[in-house]
């Protein structure tokens, strides 16, 4: 969108890359150790998880989980399993949402979508599994305390259903394909479908660190920008980017009358719309200077983004 010229935000952006990097493999190897193996009983259940979870998506919620609790001093180990459960989250959200009652897609991470793989019984079955097992990660995880896991669950909960989060946003975003949307309408949409999980792995990463209250509402005004930030290049990229960069079938959004920014506002709008958002999420962390860069080079990397 706007090529970054100066020295600093390219070595910012290039800190950005590494650390998004290294908590890729750190997150895949802990998911791989707590999903049940594909050998493991019922077979077609746990063959269908693996697909969609390993298929090379970004990792970003995870990673911003672990940037966050890092800004505010907690260890990576503390924060890993509770990452990993954000991260099934999203993956179950995706194989619902590519289902042909939903948003009917047969590409997803580069390969043919769960339920062309593998039917649509064992899809449903298996972002089913991929949700109750985060939760399980969650209450299970010895490493925090037994209040911290139930505000962890509690938080991530509410982010992922309705009516504050993700299925509510599901929910307004299919009504909305038959009928014109406002403006206001088109951000509750997008600040619940995508924004809440988000926000809630944001958060999730400062309570585990023990962030205090002040903290915590500056995370939750950047992270919500952030969201909302990352839906909107979301549509940007369905408009401007190929298949192969994706890795999930462009031009999507307007063949299904989706309610998007740039369907509402066309693509040069849209993209001062992301700028401001952008701006708004940065200026949230103005508070803690700092300890606050790669936070607000991961909102840089969100804006810039191609994939
Ligand atoms: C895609 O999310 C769906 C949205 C909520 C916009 P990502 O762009 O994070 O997809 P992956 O995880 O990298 O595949
Ligand atoms: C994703 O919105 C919201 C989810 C909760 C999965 P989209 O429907 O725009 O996501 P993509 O473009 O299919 O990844
Ligand atoms: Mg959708
Ligand atoms: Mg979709
Ligand atoms: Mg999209």
């Amino acid at each position: 969108m706007r090529a970054s010229s100066e020295p600093r935000a390219q070595a910012e952006q290039s800190e950005v890359q590494s650390f998004l990097a290294a908590c890729r493999a750190r997150v895949d190897e802990m998911l791989d150790a707590l999903v049940p193996a594909e050998t493991a009983s019922p077979v077609s259940v746990h063959r269908a998880m693996r697909w969609s979870l390993f298929a090379g998506g970004k990792r970003f919620r995870p990673a911003l989980l672990l940037a966050t609790g890092k800004a505010f001093g907690a260890r990576a180990e503390d924060l890993l399993q509770t990452a990993c459960a954000l991260e099934m989250i999203h993956t179950y959200s995706l194989i619902h949402d590519d289902l042909p009652s939903m948003d009917d897609d047969d590409l997803r991470r580069g390969r043919e979508t769960c339920h062309i793989r593998f039917g649509e019984a064992t899809a449903i079955l298996a972002g089913d599994a991929l949700h109750t097992l985060a939760f399980q990660v969650i209450a299970e995880d010895e490493r925090l305390n037994d209040s911290t896991r139930v505000r962890v669950i509690s938080e991530v909960a509410r982010a992922a259903g309705t009516p504050e989060g993700m299925i509510a946003g599901q929910a307004f975003d299919l009504e909305a394909e038959s009928r014109e949307v406002t403006g206001a309408e088109l951000e509750l949409i997008h600040r619940h479908k995508t924004g809440a999980l988000i926000r809630a792995a944001a958060r999730a990463g400062a309570i585990i660190a023990g962030a205090s209250a002040n903290e915590l509402a500056a995370i939750t005004r950047y992270a919500a920008q952030l969201g909302l930030l990352f839906q909107i290049t979301d549509d940007l990229l369905d408009v401007t980017e190929s298949a192969e960069v994706l890795g999930k079938t462009p031009g999507k959004d307007a063949r299904s009358r989706k309610a998007t920014y740039p369907a509402l506002y066309g693509l040069e709008a849209s993209i001062t719309r992301a700028r401001e958002v952008h701006l708004d999420a940065c200026a949230a962390l103005d508070a803690f200077a700092p300890q606050a860069t790669l936070l607000r080079a991961i909102a840089d990397f969100i804006f810039h983004r191609r994939a």
